[in-house]
């Protein structure tokens, strides 16, 4: 029973450390397509993974679609403690790829 719940314990913590690895990385090319530089998109998944995975698992960002992400990220601003700007960069980061 004990061992189990080790068991467990390791595939879950296993679980959440790959949920960050997996996450989308930006490439150059989406840099350009989104007309801000590589740097500014990486930024932004940093600051995705650092603010918004307190309260819950972290969305992939081919969950939602653009205009999805928008309205969500209005809801979700109010319940962190995020300033406009950092909003735009989590913005830009998620639409990046988008459904
Ligand atoms: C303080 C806790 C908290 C933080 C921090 C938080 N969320 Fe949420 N999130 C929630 C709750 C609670 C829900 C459930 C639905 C609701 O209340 O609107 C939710 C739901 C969601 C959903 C599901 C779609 C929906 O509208 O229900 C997405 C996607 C999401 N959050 C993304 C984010 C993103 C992106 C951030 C970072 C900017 C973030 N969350 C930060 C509490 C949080």
């Amino acid at each position: 029973m004990c061992f189990r719940n080790i068991v467990s314990a390791v595939i879950l913590i296993l679980g959440l450390s790959a949920c960050a690895s997996t996450l989308y990385l930006p490439t150059e090319q989406d840099a350009v397509v989104q007309n801000v530089s590589l740097n500014t998109l990486i930024r932004g998944r940093e600051l995705y993974i650092s603010t918004c995975g307190g309260c819950h698992n972290l969305y992939l960002p081919a969950k939602y679609t653009n205009q999805e992400w928008i309205l969500i990220m209005g809801k979700m601003q109010e319940k962190t403690k995020i300033d406009d700007s950092q909003k735009e960069l989590i913005t830009r980061y998620l639409i990046t790829s988008a459904k």
